[in-house]
């Protein structure tokens, strides 16, 4: 079977990645530099792989902005058929402070791959982008034709990738790339032995919820109830991680049986979920109550963020399956598992 190197494959989305891809019977290499993601998580996608597919997952630990690592990640996994791309950094918060070091790790880790992979002769890419590169929405759902006006650094250097790309495909021919942008992934492996699990305090709803029902967090701050949406909190397009991944699986089968394109695809649920809501499910999923307070709005959010899924759909044949309920239930078992790095 073909092998793939995967970037940040120790990460949220990339560890969940790695146990799909494997299930389909890729070879996978991951390069990883450890700074977010954990070792610990390829250990259990091994064990969830079992000891056949288990043994074809080959871990690296090296960073996509050093052509020395990643010369030595292609020259241990050669021929590599596709690298579907994860490593990055995601926090927009984070990004306002910090928007030299997202530039560097985000984009020129971007650059320094695509050199790595022209230089080994490997022109298929999964990359992991962002609804963030949307900005604010004129209207919703969110149709990949929207205009790209990111207002943070993180969406900036998404939109900057994703432009390198569109560059790079009509320069060089053979080259397959699809753009995966995600909406608002959560939830976790329904094994419980994979979920998110942040390196440093979390800014995203998800987590925090999880940190009320844990007890290690007093209480959830909504960031706005005077939203123009039904409750007056927020309105975001969740989508469970392992559909999330699954469309990876789905956008690199069709990359690698069709003709060389550049793809820019929406991946989400096309259902909106408010913050009260999430808040009530994963009190429910969870049996324990998340007290929360109204506070301002937050800087930079949008009153509703949903996507169009329809082109996803369509050229892929891939659609989200889990409901808000099996995000909520999943997150949580993952939670109580305690395997989680603060636990
Ligand atoms: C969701 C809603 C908040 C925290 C982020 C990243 C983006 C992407 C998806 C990767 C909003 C509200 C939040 C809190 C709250 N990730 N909220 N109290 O901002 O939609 O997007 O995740 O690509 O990079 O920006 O997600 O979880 O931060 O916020 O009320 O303590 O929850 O206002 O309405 P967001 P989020």
């Amino acid at each position: 079977m073909p092998t793939l190197l995967i970037t940040g494959g120790a990460g949220f989305i990339g560890s969940h990645a790695c146990c799909v891809l494997l299930e389909a019977g890729y070879n996978l290499t991951v390069l990883d530099n450890f700074s977010l993601g954990r070792r610990q998580a390829l250990e259990r996608v091994r064990q969830l792989a079992g000891p056949v597919l288990g043994s074809r997952l080959q871990v690296l630990s090296g960073d996509v902005r050093d052509a020395s690592d990643l010369s030595r990640a292609f020259r241990l996994a050669e021929p590599v058929t596709a690298v579907l791309h994860f490593a990055g950094l995601k926090a927009v918060a984070e990004s306002i402070l910090e928007p030299l070091r997202y530039w560097d790790v985000n984009v020129t880790g971007s650059l320094a791959l695509l050199e790595a992979m022209r230089a080994h002769g490997c022109r298929t890419l999964i990359f992991s982008s962002s609804a963030t590169l949307y900005g604010y929405p004129d209207n919703v759902p969110i149709s990949e034709t929207a205009a790209v006006m990111p207002i943070n650094p993180y969406g900036t250097t998404k939109a900057a990738v994703e432009r390198l790309l569109s560059d790079l495909v009509n320069s060089e021919t053979g080259w397959r790339v699809a753009c995966l942008r995600y909406f608002n992934p959560i939830g976790a492996h329904p094994s419980a032995l994979l979920g998110e699990d942040p390196a440093t305090e979390p800014t995203n709803l998800f987590p925090i919820l999880g940190q009320v029902a844990l007890g290690r967090r007093s209480h959830l701050d909504v960031f706005g109830t005077d939203w123009p949406t039904r409750d007056g909190s927020g309105l975001r397009d969740y989508i469970h991680v392992m559909d999330l991944v699954e469309g990876h699986r789905d956008a690199l089968e069709v990359q690698l049986a069709g003709e060389p394109q550049l793809l820019q695809l929406n991946l989400g649920t096309g259902l909106g979920t408010t913050v009260l809501e999430l808040r009530q499910a994963f009190e429910t999923a969870s049996g324990h109550s998340v007290p929360w307070i109204a506070k301002a709005r937050r800087a930079g959010d949008a009153a509703a963020s949903i996507a169009d899924v329809s082109l996803a759909q369509r050229l892929l044949g891939w659609r989200a399956r889990r409901g808000l309920e099996q995000m909520c239930v999943d997150g949580w078992a993952w939670l109580r598992a305690g395997l989680y790095r603060s636990s």
